[in-house]
């Protein structure tokens, strides 16, 4: 199956470093746009790193990338700059809040429109060179599953898939779970469920998936949690500041480090 191959190819060039782990690669998508994943995979990085774990952001959407807007941040290169030869990869990672790194992509540039296998390439090189530094690489894919993406997506150590309560975003949510169960032998699926007015409406919703995803496909998907509908987040967006650094205790900062401990949690439990 392609997906294998192309898998063994991302692992198998990754140059190690003695007495470190390479990274794990954590892919945030959705089926449906503007759902929050953007927002959502910069706070929970921070609240990661807050954590002291190493974490870099990967900006993948390369029709609407805009994680360096989110922290104000104008960065001199960015991915097509490799194409050039000009810079080393390192070159390109932004400084954000809390230590993380962000690798920003370049949005509706027509040189990357034109470029696109080269630039998909350079990313991997890039993915590649990085992978040995940290301890997460958080990729933000855009909605649905890109040219740039597939091979990040399908050889993710994990698969965050957010939807909104909206009808439409939850069945773009299955229809890309669909996709996924259907290429990976074993895709490691986590559900959020953004913008919801209760807690109980999140969890209502992922009991739902879920049990569409079992009946269909005879699989689980694992809920990671939901994020109720908190206006402070549109004020963070506007002033440019991550909302868990902006309001460390709107809800959906609660929310967010709480997804974050828990994870950071059962990871280090299963690596024991
Ligand atoms: N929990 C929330 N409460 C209130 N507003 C939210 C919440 N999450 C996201 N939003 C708002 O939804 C909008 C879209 O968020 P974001 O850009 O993170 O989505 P996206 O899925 O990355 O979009 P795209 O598919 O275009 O990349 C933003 O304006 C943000 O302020
Ligand atoms: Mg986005």
């Amino acid at each position: 199956m392609e997906f294998l191959n192309q898998s063994k190819q991302l692992q198998d060039f990754t140059p190690g470093k003695p007495g470190r782990k390479l990274a794990k690669l954590i892919s945030i998508t959705s089926g449906k746009g503007g759902v929050g994943k953007s927002n959502f995979i910069l706070n929970l990085a921070i609240a990661m790193s807050i954590r002291n774990k190493k974490v870099l952001l990967i900006d993948a959407d390369m029709n609407l990338s805009n994680l360096d807007i989110l922290i104000g941040v104008y960065p001199q290169y960015t991915l097509k700059n490799l194409l050039d030869d000009i810079v080393d990869v390192e070159d390109l990672l932004v400084e954000g809040p809390k230590g993380i790194r962000i690798l920003p992509a370049n949005s509706g540039d027509y040189k990357v429109q034109q470029n696109t296998a080269k630039l998909q390439k350079a990313l991997i090189q890039a993915y590649r060179e990085l992978r040995p530094d940290f301890d997460y690489i958080l990729i933000d894919t855009g909605a649905g599953i890109s040219e740039y993406t597939t091979e990040f997506v399908y050889t993710s150590d994990k698969i965050i898939i957010i939807t909104t309560p909206e009808p439409t975003a939850i069945t773009d949510a299955y229809a890309m779970i669909k996709m996924l169960h259907f290429h990976m032998k074993a895709p490691d699926i986590s559900v959020v469920i953004n913008m919801v007015q209760t807690v109980e409406e999140g969890k209502t919703i992922y009991d739902k998936i879920s049990q569409i995803v079992q009946h269909f496909l005879n699989r689980q998907v694992h809920y990671m949690g939901c994020i109720l509908h908190d206006r402070n987040l549109k004020d963070a967006v506007q002033e440019q500041v991550p909302l868990i650094i902006k309001h460390p205790r709107s809800v959906a900062s609660a929310a967010i480090h709480n997804m974050a401990m828990t994870y950071l949690k059962q990871d280090m439990k299963d690596n024991q």
